[in-house]
């Protein structure tokens, strides 16, 4: 069985070949060792005026006659090679995850709402406690998604030098506006205030607090005058790789994940919850791959991962994990779908563990258990793929072009 947060596995995926080095307590994946190896005997890519600081954009002057690429003139920072020209790849990772991703199409309409709406009308369908979840949790999501999809565009794409990662960044950036026409989409079918829901992260003091915590982690990236380069620059684009991907996606999205869930295997609001269900699919692939992006840039710049950094990094997954436990106590003053709050806090601790592993980093609470070990069996490969078989059909039916 996969585990919650692993990537689901795609027929692009490959196996690991060999048991991959360790990276302090992460395994990373069998590529980026390689890649390591390569980028260790690499000639230094020829310096041009055009790339004074930081890396190449991809938009600079096409020169007749210019060298072609060489695997090891890439860089997933920093890089002065061409940026349009996708191969030959370095990072196949990147490029499987966006391969996987495709594989994973799917759009909010699809899914029936019809029997949350009834519920939700029903007066007498759900507790106030539980109208109080969905729609707390649809305040912070409608507005998340949208902020990590402008942190994405704004911020992340510019310093990452990689077409490849490039690549899945734009598959990424797409599903991110799919999952925010999702929450649009059940906020409009439920009826909800509209005005309400998506401004919550003005007026609900835990729902603010989580996505104000992100918004320096990105502000001075989109500055235009920001360039990566120095070590000090580079730290800070790998510090809002770390705030986004592992603390945001990975951190800030998981009790409204659990939540979500939970009436599902109750069997209420299941529409509303099947969409939970793949987003949180893509979402687990998105921190996924910025986990390979920041153990990359670690093996490629390792004078960024100081101890200094480090600890400066363990106390943003503490900070973060404490605020997400305070969410959980503000959206569930009381037991409420055979949760309760205090499930939360041990919880969000195995989550916080677990991430500071996946980047190398010693646990920073001591050992946690998994109260609700559902999770894990919730990306359900079986079942999603004949969900996806069936869909495809209909994609080449509906999408059929005519040519008169
Ligand atoms: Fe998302
Ligand atoms: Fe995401």
């Amino acid at each position: 069985m996969l585990e919650w947060d692993d990537t689901p596995a795609s027929p692009a995926l490959q196996p690991a070949a060999a048991k991959p080095a360790q990276v302090g307590g992460y395994t990373p994946h069998p590529a980026i060792v390689g890649a390591a190896t390569m980028t260790s005997h690499a000639a230094a890519p020829k310096q041009d005026a055009l790339f004074a600081e930081g890396g190449a954009t991809g938009l600079e002057e096409i020169k007749m006659g210019g060298a072609r690429i060489r695997v090891d003139d890439k860089k997933i920072i920093n890089c002065r090679a061409d940026l349009n020209q996708l191969v030959p790849f370095k990072y196949k990772w990147a490029w499987e995850k966006y391969l996987a991703a495709c594989n994973n199409h799917w759009m909010p309409q699809e899914i029936q709402m019809t029997a949350d709406i009834a519920l939700w009308q029903d007066p007498h369908g759900l507790t106030e406690d539980e109208r109080t979840i969905i729609k707390r949790s649809l305040g912070f999501f409608s507005t998340a998604d949208s902020l990590v999809a402008n942190n994405l565009v704004l911020a992340v794409y510019k310093h990452l030098t990689n077409p490849e990662c490039r690549q899945y960044l734009l598959r990424q950036a797409f599903e991110e506006a799919i999952h925010t026409h999702a929450y649009q989409y059940c906020i409009e079918s439920l009826g909800l205030d509209e005005a309400e829901v998506f401004n919550m992260y003005r007026e609900v003091p835990s729902i603010h607090d989580k996505a104000a915590w992100s918004l320096p982690f990105t502000q001075s990236l989109a500055d235009p005058d920001f360039h990566t380069g120095t070590p000090e620059m580079d730290r800070r684009f790998l510090r809002d790789m770390i705030a986004f991907y592992v603390v945001f996606e990975g951190i800030f999205f998981y009790v409204g994940f659990v939540q979500l869930l939970s009436f599902g295997r109750r069997n209420k609001m299941i529409g509303v919850s099947e969409q939970i269900q793949y987003i949180m699919r893509d979402e687990a692939m998105h921190m996924n791959f910025g986990i390979d992006v920041i153990n990359q840039i670690k093996v490629e710049n390792p004078h960024l991962w100081s101890a200094e950094f480090q600890q400066e990094v363990l106390d943003m997954i503490k900070e973060a994990t404490e605020l997400e436990i305070k969410y959980a106590h503000d959206t569930m003053p009381r037991g409420v779908l055979g949760l309760n709050a205090a499930m939360f806090n041990e919880y969000m601790k195995f989550i916080a563990n677990r991430r500071c592993a996946q980047i190398g980093l010693k646990a920073v609470y001591p050992p946690a258990e998994n109260p609700f070990p559902w999770m894990s069996e919730v990306i359900d490969l079986k079942k999603e793929k004949n969900f996806f078989e069936t869909r495809v059909t209909e994609y080449q039916t509906g999408g059929a072009l005519s040519w008169d």
